[in-house]
C-alpha cells in the first residue's frame, strides 16, 4: 500500500541522517522542505523531495496538502495516562488556598487516585483509559509512554500495566510503559517504609520486568522517596534490564539528578527546582532531561528553566505529564505553547524537543520523531496555516487536522 502526500506546504524536521538526539545550539535548527511530497510505503517513510522534483511512482492514493503542514507525530514521554476517575474536587480545593502538599498530606492527591484505581474494574480502567488515548492520537501524539503508580499494590500495579498493554495491543500507537511502584508511600506502611521498598524490590519489580514494564521510575522527592531509596530502586530496577526514568525536582533541589545521571538513567523529568550541581550533572551526560509545562501551569509551579538549561549546551524534551492530579491534560500541542511562551524556547527548540529528543526519552529516536527514510510513517497533517510557529503562537487551537500512525489514516 503506498500513499503520497504532495503539495505539502512545509515539511518540518527533514533529517536524512539519523541522529539521537539534539542539544545546546543544536536545537535551534529544525530543517525543513518546502512545497514538498512524501511517499510512505505501508507503515514507513519512504522517500520525500521537493515537488519540483517529484517522480513518476505508481501509489494506491494520493493526499493533496496544499497549504498544510506535514510533522512527524509528537512523542509523549511522560504520562499517567492509565488512572481512575478524577480529581475535579482537589482542583477546586486548590482554588480555596489548598496547596498540592497541603492536599496530599491529607491523604489525598496519589492515594486518592490509588484508592480509586483499586476499586475499579480492569475493564472499566482500560474504558476510561482509551477514550484518552483516543483524543492524545487526535491531536498528534504518535508515540507514548505510560506508567503505573496509581496501584500501590501489586496487583493493582499489574492491573495497571496489563491496561497499558491492552492499549498498545489494539491502537497503533507505539507505548512503553514504566513501572512507577514507589510514587507515594501507601497508608499501611506509613511507618515502615523500609517494608514496601523491600516489596517493591523482591516481588513488583520481578513480576512487571518480563514483560510488563520497559522502565523503572520513582517519585525522588521530599516526603515521598529519598536518594537512597530512588538508588535502591534503579539498581534493582537495572538487575532486570530496567533503565530509569526518575520524577525529580519538582519541589525541592537535594541530589537526585547526581544520584539518577550516576545510574545512567535515560531521562530525568519535572526539574521546576534546579540548581548549579544539577546542571552539571547533566552535562556531557545520556541522561535526557524532561520538562512537563502543563504541570506547571495547573500547580502553579515555577518552570523548568529551559533558556538557561539550553544556554548552557544541555539537551531537553518536553512531555505532557498526563495525570488526573497535576496535569489533566494530554495535549503535546499546549505543550509545545507554554514552551515557548513561559520557557522562551524558540519554535524550534520546542518542536524538536517535542519530537526527536522526546523519542530518545523512551528509545524511539531511530523508529521516531523526525521525516526520515525507514522511519515509521507517522505523520500530523496540519490545517492550513502560514507557517509551523504558527502552531505555537496560535495556542489554545487544535491546528491538527489529520494524524497517520503506521501508514494509516487514525482520524
Ligand atoms: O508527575 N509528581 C509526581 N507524580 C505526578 C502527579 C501525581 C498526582 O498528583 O497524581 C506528576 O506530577
Ligand atoms: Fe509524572
Amino acid at each position: 500500500m503506498k500513499k503520497l502526500l504532495t503539495h505539502i506546504k512545509e515539511l518540518i524536521q527533514v533529517r536524512d541522517e539519523q541522529i539521537s538526539f539534539l542539544k545546546g545550539r543544536e536545537m535551534q535548527t529544525l530543517p525543513t522542505l518546502k512545497n514538498a511530497w512524501l511517499l510512505i510505503d505501508n507503515n514507513l517513510i519512504s522517500d520525500y523531495g521537493s515537488m519540483e522534483s517529484l517522480p513518476e511512482i505508481e501509489v494506491d492514493q494520493t493526499i493533496d496538502c496544499s497549504g498544510k503542514m506535514v510533522l512527524p507525530t509528537w512523542v509523549d514521554s511522560h504520562t499517567h495516562l492509565v488512572y481512575a476517575g478524577n480529581r475535579e474536587q482537589e482542583f477546586v480545593d486548590r482554588i480555596n488556598g489548598l496547596t498540592y502538599e497541603e492536599i496530599a498530606n491529607r491523604g489525598g492527591g496519589i492515594l486518592n487516585s490509588a484508592k480509586k484505581l483499586q476499586e475499579t474494574s480492569e475493564e472499566e480502567l482500560y474504558e476510561q483509559s482509551k477514550v484518552r488515548l483516543e483524543e492524545v492520537i487526535k491531536l498528534g501524539t504518535g508515540a507514548i509512554e505510560i506508567k503505573s503508580g496509581y496501584g500501590l499494590t501489586q496487583e493493582a500495579e499489574l492491573k495497571m500495566l496489563r491496561v497499558a498493554q491492552k492499549l498498545a495491543q489494539n491502537y497503533p500507537i507505539t507505548i512503553k510503559t514504566t513501572f512507577l511502584g514507589a510514587h507515594a508511600l501507601p497508608p499501611e506502611y506509613k511507618s515502615d517504609k523500609e517494608a514496601y521498598i523491600n516489596q517493591i524490590i523482591d516481588e513488583m519489580l520481578p513480576a512487571v520486568a518480563e514483560q510488563l514494564a520497559d522502565y523503572v521510575d520513582v517519585f525522588c522527592e521530599k516526603g515521598y522517596f529519598s536518594i537512597e531509596d530512588t538508588q535502591r530502586i534503579m539498581k534493582a530496577g537495572n538487575k532486570y534490564g530496567l533503565k530509569a526514568k526518575i520524577h525529580v525536582n519538582q519541589f525541592n533541589a537535594f541530589g537526585g539528578i547526581q544520584a539518577a545521571v550516576a545510574q545512567n538513567a535515560l531521562s530525568v523529568d519535572h526539574l521546576e527546582v534546579m540548581n548549579t550541581e544539577d546542571f552539571e550533572a547533566l552535562q556531557n551526560s545520556n541522561t535526557m532531561p524532561v520538562a512537563l509545562p502543563s504541570c506547571s501551569l495547573f500547580l502553579s509551579i515555577p518552570y523548568t528553566p529551559a533558556r538557561e538549561m539550553i544556554d548552557r549546551g544541555l539537551p531537553l524534551a518536553l512531555a505532557t505529564d498526563y495525570n488526573p492530579g497535576s496535569t489533566p491534560s494530554g495535549n503535546m500541542n499546549l505543550v509545545v505553547s507554554l514552551a515557548c511562551i513561559k520557557m522562551k524556547m524558540t519554535p524550534e527548540e520546542a518542536i524538536n524537543a517535542a519530537t526527536i529528543n522526546a523519542a530518545y526519552a523512551i528509545d524511539l529516536s531511530a523508529t521516531h520523531g523526525s521525516i526520515t527514510k525507514g522511519k515509521k510513517a507517522n505523520l500530523m497533517i496540519t490545517k492550513p496555516i502560514p507557517s509551523y510557529g504558527f502552531l505555537p503562537y496560535s495556542f489554545g487551537t487544535n491546528h491538527i487536522e489529520s494524524v497517520i500512525l503506521e501508514g494509516k489514516f487514525f482520524n
